[in-house]
């Protein structure tokens, strides 16, 4: 693997092989000495243009792990701010010499361009562009729900047969987009849920169906409910009247919520809106996998990082 852009170029064979090896660096988390010498006199650099916490530092984490050197870039106090363009940013990681570059976006497709730019020798790993893709929080979230599923019997195997209903602003996220892709692909059946002004317009191309009623949906008892939060900073007009009507219509009240059967595993890539998207209930329970994710996404980080950056680079 050379660069990680998104989830829609994986096969499942490289998929499962990543989150195998995100089962190795996961009993690595559970020793006293939590690193391993693998990326030694490597250098990272996390270049996020767009707000995060969890991912940034997630990624940090999962660098240092693997005993990489690791340089944080965020636009914000740094010459982005005075304008300058991806291309000199990029040239300026090629003279520091840096092997990876984590990168995080607000326009869709900026990974793309800096992995095929010719500007850069390192390897890309995406991790957020715009609406488009976070391949790694789709691999976290598949991580996840095969541990919750199988434990220590999940090497090697996909999510086949396993129903999943992600829930909300699907227009704007680019967690949808990342999981309908992989999750299809290691054998799952991913339906959607929505408002209908937060759909994509055309979705033809999805594997995945959409419904616009969210208690049939629930109803049909899937394994995984996966609440995406209202990403309001991405909307630029009136996607829905107010947030308690959203509330009442799409979100995971306490009422739906005691309506699931104990089994049902409840997702969120995180930051959640309580209240609005999740109720405070669902999300602190032991059908909550919240914590698990974050957890989870530095052993797939550090998978991540470890398949692109270790070894001869250069190579197909
Ligand atoms: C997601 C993101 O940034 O796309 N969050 C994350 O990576 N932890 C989802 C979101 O912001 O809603």
């Amino acid at each position: 693997m050379r660069h990680l852009l998104s989830t829609r170029e994986l096969d499942r064979e490289a998929a499962i092989a990543l989150l195998d090896v995100a089962e190795d660096m996961a009993a690595v988390q559970e020793r006293e000495v939590k690193k391993l010498p693998t990326l030694r006199g490597k250098t990272v650099v996390n270049l996020f243009f767009e707000d995060s916490t969890r991912t940034r530092i997630s990624f940090e984490a999962a660098a240092k792990r693997l005993s990489a050197d690791v340089i944080n870039f965020s636009a914000k106090g740094s010459s982005v701010s005075k304008g300058e363009s991806l291309k000199d940013t990029a040239q300026t990681l090629q003279a520091m010499g840096a092997d990876g570059v984590v990168i995080r976006h607000h326009a869709s497709g900026a990974p793309h361009t800096l992995a095929t730019s010719g500007w850069i020798d390192a390897g890309v790993v995406n991790a957020g562009d715009g609406t488009h893709e976070h391949p790694t929080q789709a691999l976290l979230d598949a991580f996840t729900i095969r541990s919750r599923l199988h434990g220590a019997a999940s090497r090697g195997r996909g999510l086949d047969g396993v129903r999943v209903l992600i829930v909300g602003d699907i227009l704007h996220s680019r967690v949808a987009r990342s999981n309908v892709w992989l999750l299809t692909t290691l054998g799952a059946e991913v339906e959607l849920v929505a408002p209908p002004t937060l759909v994509p317009v055309d979705m033809t191309a999805w594997p995945a169906r959409v419904g616009y009623d969210l208690d049939d949906a629930l109803a049909a008892r899937p394994d995984v409910v996966m609440m995406l939060r209202i990403q309001a900073e991405r909307m630029h007009a009136a996607f829905f009247p107010n947030s308690r009507e959203y509330a009442r219509t799409w979100g995971l009240d306490d009422a739906r919520f005691d309506r699931l059967p104990p089994t049902t595993m409840v997702m969120h890539p995180g930051p959640m809106n309580r209240g609005l998207e999740i109720a405070a209930r669902a999300a602190d329970s032991p059908q909550s996998t919240v914590r698990e994710q974050v957890a989870n996404g530095v052993s797939v980080r550090m998978a991540a990082l470890y398949l692109l950056l270790s070894g001869e680079r250069g190579e197909a």
